[in-house]
Formats: structure tokens, C-alpha cells, sequence
């Protein structure tokens, strides 16, 4: 059973116990401040603040999750899942009768900051409110002007969520709220030492919720810290949709700590960098809808803030670029099993050196994504391939096809090791059964394409 289902069913069981008072602090309303339009006219507000509001919902990537695949934008119906059933994303189009065309700006704000929909009733944390808590008050007045005047209406019902009684109960996702995201407090700029820090810090925090994938998670799911105070913020998160999102702090092996602020920003912008690649949907898809179309000055701003990330958490695996392994494979010295199927599946791309090759290819040496003490994506990325996504700055769709179909569990499992410990890298060996255990989520997940 889920932790997130534990802590439900522990939280349901408080009351069958007959210990009523949970129940009441959960359905009791939480009182919000009404912000108001401030210095704005938000009933004809002006193409700049509507232009404003759409930059910023770029930036907070709120059509990643608002759109349905082949769905117009914003009309909702995505499906998401949770620990406890799927859930679906709501219709945020100004649409009166089935979207948000009704709400007031107190109404928005109280759903987007809060996580309280205008019934009462707390939304799912699959919403990043946690996050979107520390968005300024004239940044959600923007926003609100641009889904009021800048969104097209589309008449599309929202569709509840597949989960059952008693785990669809309310109160208890209510208590979780009142327990685990914080009561919204702007961002105190001034403790950063620059602009450009403030700028990032406020941007990866808050907009671009880069912590509600990037932050390890509780088992009661809230993320571990909300910024830089904590050494768990940004250090590796949870494997979403089968890919672990890598640690952002400046780890050697397993983090950005041997990346330039240039590599940052090329990541972000273009999907990869003179070493690297993005690999899977979770990140390709927030350098499609958002990152790539932000401003240069944001991404720098981003770069620079994650550059001031000390070192997370110790991690096991290590880093000293070598060329031992190039020499041997070269020499054709490197005879165990996984350094064979090296030669005859990847080296056609990845070469004997294993670095980068002509920018298209990323290098294998010293990549953060081959180290990282979980090697769920490296498996992942074995079985069923990837496709690079293409971007306005690097336009090309190119992929690197899945092997699931040539290795065995055990030779995948020689393989991966063989990668993780080349080249200079210096890290844990997985073994059949991991292999074993993704190759079947692997295999489901086409089932249900076809
Ligand atoms: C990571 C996914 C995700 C992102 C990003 C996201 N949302 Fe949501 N949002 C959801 C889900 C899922 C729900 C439905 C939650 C529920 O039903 O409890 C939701 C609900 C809402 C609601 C409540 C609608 C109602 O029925 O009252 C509003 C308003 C909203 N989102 C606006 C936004 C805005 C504006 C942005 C960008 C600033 C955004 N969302 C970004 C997933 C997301
Ligand atoms: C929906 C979940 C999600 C969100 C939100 C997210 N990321 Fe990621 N990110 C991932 C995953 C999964 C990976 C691992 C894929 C990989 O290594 O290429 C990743 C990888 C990365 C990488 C390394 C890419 C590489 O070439 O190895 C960087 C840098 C990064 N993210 C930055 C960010 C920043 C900055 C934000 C916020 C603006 C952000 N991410 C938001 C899921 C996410
Ligand atoms: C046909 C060429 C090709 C072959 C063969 C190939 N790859 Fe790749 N590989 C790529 C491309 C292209 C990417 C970038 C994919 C993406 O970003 O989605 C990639 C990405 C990767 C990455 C991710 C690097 C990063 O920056 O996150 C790893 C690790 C990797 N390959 C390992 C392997 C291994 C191990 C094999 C052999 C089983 C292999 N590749 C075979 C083309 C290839």
C-alpha cells in the first residue's frame, strides 16, 4: 500500500475511533485575505498586464497540466495519478458555465495560492499551490487578467476524480493542507544577494515549481523543504511518470556541481547542452511549454540561483574523469560481458570515449543522469529509448531507440553496470530484479497505448 493511502486510511481510522475533533478542524473554512485589483483595472485590464498574465502562466507551466492530450489549451481533463485513483485537471479557460468565467479574483487566488476551490473543498496537491503560495499579489492579479481576457472559452465539463469513498473524502486532503502547505508568505527578496539571485530563487520557488518534482517528498508526500535553508530542497525528487528528476544542487556526480551557468541555460532552452540531454517526457515537456520560451535574462536568473545551491545530501557515487576505459575498449582489452554489449548496442552512437558526440549525442562520462545513486532512468532509458525533444533553438526530433527487445534482464543489468562504472563513473550496480520490476511498468505502459 501507498504511503500517501496509509496516511489516509491512519487519518479515516482517527475518527472511526471516535475522535471527532479531526473532523471538525478539516471542514473548518480557512479564512484568505481578499487581495484586491490594487493598482489595476482588473474589469478592462490592458494588453501589458494581459501580456504580463500570459508570461507568467508560461513561466508557472499551467497548460502542461491544464491540456488534455489533442484537448485545447487550458480546457482541463488531463488525467493525473495519485497514490489513491486518478484525479483530473479542471477547466481554467474564462468559459462560464463549465471553466473559471465566473470566479472572482479572490476566487482565482484562493484556488491557485491556497488550494481552495470556491466550493470549499481543497484541491489535490497535484495542483502545485504549495509552490504557487509564494507567486506575489500583482503577479496574480496579471495572471488573472490573462485567464479572464486572454484565454479563449471552451465549454468542456470538468470530470471528477476516480477515487472512492472512503479515500474521496475531503476533510482529510483539508487537515493535510492546513498541515503541509504553508499559509502564503511572499518570498523575502532581500536575503538574496542579487537581482538576478532574488529573480531565480523567486522563479524556481514559486512560478516554475521546479522543488514539486525536483524536492524528495515525505511519506505524507509534502515536499521535504520549500528552499535553500534545507539541503534536501532541489536534491532529487521522486521518480515521476518512470524518470528520477535529477538532484539540482551542485553534487558532483549526481548534480549540476560540474555545470556552468551557460550549461543551465542551454539545457533549459534547447533541451541539452554541449553534455547532456534531457531524457523522458516529465522534463521535456516543461522545456517545451515553458522553459524554452522564457527570457534570456529569466533563464540566467534561474542559472544563477541554481549555482548557489550548496551540495545536497552525501552521495555514493563518485566522479574522476579517466580514459582507461576508452583505451581498453580501443584495445579491445575490455572483455566482461557488460563492456561487449556496450560495444555492440551503444557505441555506434555513444562511441568508445563515451563523451559527447557532435552535440546530438550526450556524453555518458560524468553525466548526472548515468550517476545518480538511483538508477531507475538509466534502466528506463535502456528498455525503451528516449526522444530528445525539439526545440526552437535545436530543432530536431531525434531519439535513442529501446533495447528492451535484444537484452535479457541480467545482460541489461551488465550493461547499466558496465556504464556506471567507465569512463571515470563511479557508481552502484543494479541488478536483475530492478531491471526486472521497470521492464514490466515499461511493458504496461505500452499496453495502454495500443
Ligand atoms: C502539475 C500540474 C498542474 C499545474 C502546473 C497547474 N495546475 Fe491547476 N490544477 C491541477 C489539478 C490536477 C487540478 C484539480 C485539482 C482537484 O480537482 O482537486 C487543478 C485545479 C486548478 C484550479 C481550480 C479549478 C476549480 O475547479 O476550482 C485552478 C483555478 C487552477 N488549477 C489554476 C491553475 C493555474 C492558473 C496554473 C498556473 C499558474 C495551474 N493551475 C497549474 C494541476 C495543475
Ligand atoms: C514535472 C516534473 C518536473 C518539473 C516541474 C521540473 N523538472 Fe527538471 N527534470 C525532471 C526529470 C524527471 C528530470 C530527469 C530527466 C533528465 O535527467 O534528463 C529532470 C531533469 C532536469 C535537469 C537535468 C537535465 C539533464 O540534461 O540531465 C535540469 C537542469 C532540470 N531538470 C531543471 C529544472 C528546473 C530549473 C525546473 C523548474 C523551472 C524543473 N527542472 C522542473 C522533472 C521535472
Ligand atoms: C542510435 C543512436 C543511439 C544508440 C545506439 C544509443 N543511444 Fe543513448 N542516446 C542517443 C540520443 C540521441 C540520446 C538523447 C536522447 C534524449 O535526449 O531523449 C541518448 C541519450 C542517452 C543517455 C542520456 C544522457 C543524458 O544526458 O541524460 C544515456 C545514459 C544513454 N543514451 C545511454 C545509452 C546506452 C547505454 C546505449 C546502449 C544500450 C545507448 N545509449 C544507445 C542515441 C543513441
Amino acid at each position: 500500500m501507498s504511503n500517501l493511502k496509509k496516511a489516509i486510511l491512519v487519518v479515516a481510522g482517527v475518527v472511526v475511533v471516535g475522535v471527532v475533533g479531526a473532523f471538525a478542524y478539516g471542514s473548518q473554512a480557512t479564512a484568505t485575505k481578499d487581495i484586491g485589483p490594487g493598482a489595476f483595472n482588473l474589469a478592462a485590464p490592458s494588453a501589458q498586464l494581459i501580456e504580463k498574465g500570459r508570461y507568467l502562466a508560461v513561466a508557472a507551466d499551467c497548460v502542461a497540466c491544464h491540456t488534455a492530450p489533442k484537448g485545447q489549451p487550458f480546457a482541463g481533463g488531463l488525467s493525473m495519478a495519485t497514490p489513491i485513483g486518478a484525479i483530473y485537471s479542471s477547466n481554467i479557460t474564462p468559459d462560464k458555465t463549465t471553466g473559471i468565467g465566473n470566479y472572482s479574483l479572490n476566487d482565482f487566488d484562493r484556488a491557485v495560492r491556497h488550494g481552495i476551490a470556491p466550493s470549499g473543498a481543497t484541491l489535490y496537491p497535484a495542483m502545485p499551490y504549495p509552490s504557487y503560495a509564494k507567486v506575489t499579489d500583482d503577479d496574480m492579479r496579471a495572471l488573472y487578467a490573462y485567464f479572464m481576457h486572454g484565454v479563449q472559452p471552451v465549454t468542456q465539463a470538468n470530470r471528477g476524480p476516480d477515487i472512492h469513498w472512503p479515500l474521496s473524502m475531503n476533510w482529510p486532503l483539508a487537515i493535510w493542507r492546513k498541515t503541509y502547505a504553508p499559509a502564503v508568505e511572499p518570498l523575502v527578496l532581500s536575503k538574496y544577494q542579487s537581482d538576478a539571485l532574488a529573480r531565480g530563487a523567486y522563479l524556481v520557488q514559486s512560478l516554475g515549481h521546479c522543488g514539486a518534482c525536483h524536492t524528495p517528498r515525505a511519506a505524507t508526500m509534502q515536499e521535504l523543504a520549500q528552499d535553500e535553508s534545507n539541503p534536501a530542497y532541489l536534491a532529487g525528487g521522486p521518480v515521476i511518470d518512470g524518470w528520477l528528476a535529477v538532484n539540482l544542487r551542485s553534487n558532483p556526480a549526481g548534480g549540476l556541481g560540474r555545470w556552468t551557468e551557460q550549461d543551465i541555460i542551454d539545457t533549459l532552452s534547447k533541451a541539452r547542452n554541449a553534455h547532456s540531454a534531457v531524457v523522458g517526457s516529465p522534463m521535456a515537456d516543461v522545456v517545451s511549454h515553458s522553459t524554452q520560451e522564457m527570457s534570456p535574462e529569466d533563464l540566467k536568473s534561474i542559472a544563477v540561483y541554481l549555482k548557489s545551491l550548496t551540495p545536497g545530501p552525501d552521495e555514493k557515487a563518485r566522479y574522476a574523469a579517466s580514459d582507461a576505459t576508452a583505451k581498453a575498449l580501443k584495445a579491445g582489452r575490455e572483455e566482461n560481458r557488460g563492456a561487449q554489449l556496450y560495444l555492440d548496442n551503444c557505441a555506434a552512437c555513444h562511441r568508445t570515449d563515451a563523451t559527447s558526440n557532435a552535440k546530438v549525442f550526450p556524453a555518458l562520462a560524468g553525466n548526472p543522469s548515468v550517476l545518480s545513486d538511483d538508477p531507475t532512468s538509466l534502466i528506463r532509458l535502456v528498455l525503451a529509448g528516449s526522444k530528445l525533444p525539439s526545440t526552437k533553438g535545436a530543432p530536431s526530433a531525434l531519439g535513442m531507440p529501446g533495447f528492451a527487445w535484444r537484452l535479457s534482464d541480467e545482460e541489461a543489468a551488465q550493461l547499466v553496470t558496465f556504464v556506471r562504472q567507465s569512463w571515470g563513473n563511479q557508481a552502484s550496480a543494479p541488478d536483475a530484479g530492478q531491471v526486472a520490476k521497470i521492464r514490466k511498468q515499461v511493458d504496461a505502459e505500452a499496453e495502454v497505448q495500443h
